[in-house]
């Protein structure tokens, strides 16, 4: 299929992109003998007709176009206290912590800062950005915005230190409280700019925000407690990190650190202390809410965090709608979830668990979407899995199901309930494989390879083929290519399938064995990222990877397009840095190309002990009397065109 060029630059070959990807995979095939033992088990020939990827499969499978090489001016790494974007290029906020969200919210005032006043206005480090089409009004291009808002960046926050006791310390967590959660806002484009709009649909999601749970574990004993004595109502959703956007027009969003907003003190006989345990529950938990909130002790409520750690269904369309908590979807410290359809129309979901030495899970639904349905159930029946790494280069799924192997009774799986909420213990019995920190996955969109962002494991002491650095301090991304059908055609059902190293991170070079691995030699220092974490690929297939790494006082955090028609490492620039002290994250790219959309998240936080008189910076308002303020960026060219491919 030949393509419109919507980029400066030279033609773009999607038959070389294809060879390249095959070749990759070929000459680990060769390597590890793999090719072989797929071609004889599932009918994949990695350098075949029949497995390859032909160009024309590829197109008509993405229905998308292809681009032009992306021309920019690459960002240089730096210190700086402003977030900078390659010349041609402009940033502009589109809320911030703190923003009123009604026409009659309080102004943002941190120094009187209340829980009531937060729940009315933007939350703070905003992750996940999910964008949902809107009609037009006026002419105006609108879309619905969602975000989450995973922490608080505590000593920032607030202009009074953490107070033990007493009524500032209670207003310091009911402000906490509704700072996490989610928030659902209108975006409208005028004159080629974005910014929020007011709208009946928007919604702020908080701790205290009613939400059922679904699936297998409603109801469960493990997660009934004094106030919700049938196990099917819980408050709030917390610490939500990454997310997806459902086919359905819904938002999937991944709670992770709940651990850190129970207390929990480790005594012979507590209830659930295993599970605690394996979550890594404190007795000084960052967020001391069980001050105002007994829920948040265990020691009085110990099924609670059962109630967290789940996958959490929004429909921002309803403001009035109950998320939904889908616990087949298993329990773990969930970075977000990656969504395919099958072409029978079951939902694939592919998801970590960001901790470390944790796992990688899919899902399969038993049922298909029916035509159009928005779904109630689609996601509360079908079959988690973890996955197994081999060093030939093969991987399988292994599913997590009651009666499965180790999954007994005599391992304290009574039922399928205790599979789900302790999915992390099960994962490990049945053999799954370690990983360093599994944060964002995307399927890249011409290929239907997942791409998988381990962002570091700087305590991990034995390497194997998938993690082969120990300590890894740097991170690394690994591929998954899903199996084929007999048809040929990606089937990300199949239950093996092949894996590779796309790239070990880092800025160093890399030792002999790991040579081929790193970056390209036409990358520079500037394009040379580690703590790769979030990631989005723009239709052409180019991976935009923002990173979190803890030298970003020195070089920033960014934003790195990488090239993925490599045959072996990445060629990366850098297209974004972040103001000191922040990560960037929720990258997300307008239907038409034209807009990148990115959370900026924790500015300020560098130095030493910065807090809310001494933060590293003050982004993005350099008001001496306010903090930083986490926010939502649009990023677009001066001349407003697009700088990605859009969907045909
Ligand atoms: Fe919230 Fe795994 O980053
Ligand atoms: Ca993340
Ligand atoms: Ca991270
Ligand atoms: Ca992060």
């Amino acid at each position: 299929m030949k393509v419109p060029m919507v980029c400066e630059g030279g033609d773009f070959d999607m038959k070389h992109f294809h060879d390249i990807v095959e070749m990759r995979w070929s000459r680990r095939s060769v390597l590890s003998g793999v090719g072989a033992w797929l071609a004889a088990s599932t009918g994949i020939g990695c350098t075949s007709k029949e497995g390859g990827l032909s160009t024309e499969k590829a197109s008509d499978h993405a229905g998308l176009v292809v681009d032009a090489p992306l021309v920019f001016q690459e960002v240089p790494g730096a210190s700086d206290t402003y977030l900078e974007v390659p010349a041609g290029f402009r940033a502009d906020v589109i809320c911030r912590w703190g923003d009123p969200l009604w026409p009659d919210a309080p102004p943002f005032d941190p120094y009187q800062q209340t829980g009531q006043a937060q729940a009315r206005q933007w939350g703070t480090n905003n992750d996940f950005l999910g964008l949902l089409p809107l009609e037009p009004v006026q002419g105006r291009d609108r879309v619905l915005l969602v975000a989450n808002h995973e922490y608080c960046s505590v000593a920032m926050m607030h202009p009074e230190p953490r107070h033990p006791d007493g009524p500032i310390g209670d207003q310091q967590a009911a402000v906490e409280m509704s700072a996490h959660g989610m928030s659902v806002v209108v975006l409208e484009r005028s004159e080629g700019l974005w910014e929020r709009v007011d709208s009946e649909l928007t919604r702020r999601i908080t701790a205290h925000t009613a939400m059922k749970i679904s699936g297998p574990v409603k109801g469960h004993r493990r997660v009934r407690t004094d106030a919700d004595p049938n196990g099917e109502k819980v408050f709030g959703t917390l610490h939500n990190c990454s997310g997806t956007v459902t086919p359905w027009g819904t938002v999937l969003s991944g709670e992770e650190n709940f651990r850190y907003s129970f207390r929990f003190v480790d005594e012979p006989g507590k209830p659930e202390a295993e599970n605690h345990r394996a979550f890594r529950l404190a007795a000084d938990p960052l967020y001391p809410w069980d001050r105002i909130e007994p829920r948040f002790d265990t020691a009085k409520y110990p099924n609670e965090p059962n109630r967290f750690g789940w996958i959490v269904e929004v429909d921002p369309f309803d403001p009035t709608s109950d998320p939904v908590k889908r616990t087949a979807l298993g329990r773990f410290a969930h970075e977000g979830a990656a969504l395919t359809m099958t072409p029978d129309g079951r939902a694939v979901l592919y998801m970590g668990d960001d901790a470390r030495e944790q796992c990688l899970y899919r899902f399969v639904s038993d049922a298909p979407r029916r035509d159009g349905a928005a779904t109630t159930s689609l996601l509360d029946s079908g079959t988690l899995y973890a996955a197994r790494f081999e060093a030939d280069g093969t991987a399988k799924w292994i599913p997590l199901t009651h009666g499965f192997g180790p999954l007994v009774g005599e391992n304290g799986f009574q039922d399928q309930g205790d599979v789900l909420i302790d999915a992390r213990r099960a994962a490990h019995l049945v053999g799954a494989t370690p990983m360093d920190r599994p944060e964002r996955i995307e399927f890249h969109p011409l290929t239907g390879e997942a791409y998988v962002m381990l962002t570091n494991n700087r305590k991990r002491k034995n390497a194997d083929a998938a993690n082969p650095r120990a300590p890894n301090e740097d991170g690394h991304i690994v591929v998954m290519a899903p199996g084929r059908s007999t048809a040929g055609e990606a089937d990300h059902t199949a239950d093996v399938f092949r894996w590779d190293l796309f790239l070990l991170a880092g800025r160093q070079t890399l030792p002999e064995e790991f040579s081929d691995m790193g970056f390209t030699a036409e990358t520079t220092l500037d394009g040379r990222f580690r703590g790769p974490d979030n990631c989005v690929f723009d239709p052409g297939g180019r991976l935009w990877v923002c990173t979190d790494a803890d030298d970003n006082a020195v070089h920033g955090n960014g934003v790195f397009v990488v090239e993925t028609d490599t045959q072996r490492g990445a060629y990366a620039r850098r297209f974004l840095r972040a103001p000191i002290g922040a990560e960037v994250t929720g990258p997300c790219f307008s239907a038409d190309g034209t807009t990148l959309f990115v959370s900026i998240q924790h500015p300020g936080s560098a130095g030493e002990k910065p807090c809310f008189e001494r933060p590293a910076c003050r982004w993005p308002d350099y008001d001496d009397q306010l903090p930083p303020r986490s926010s939502v960026v649009a990023i677009t060219r001066e001349d407003g065109k697009p700088f990605v491919p859009t969907q045909s």
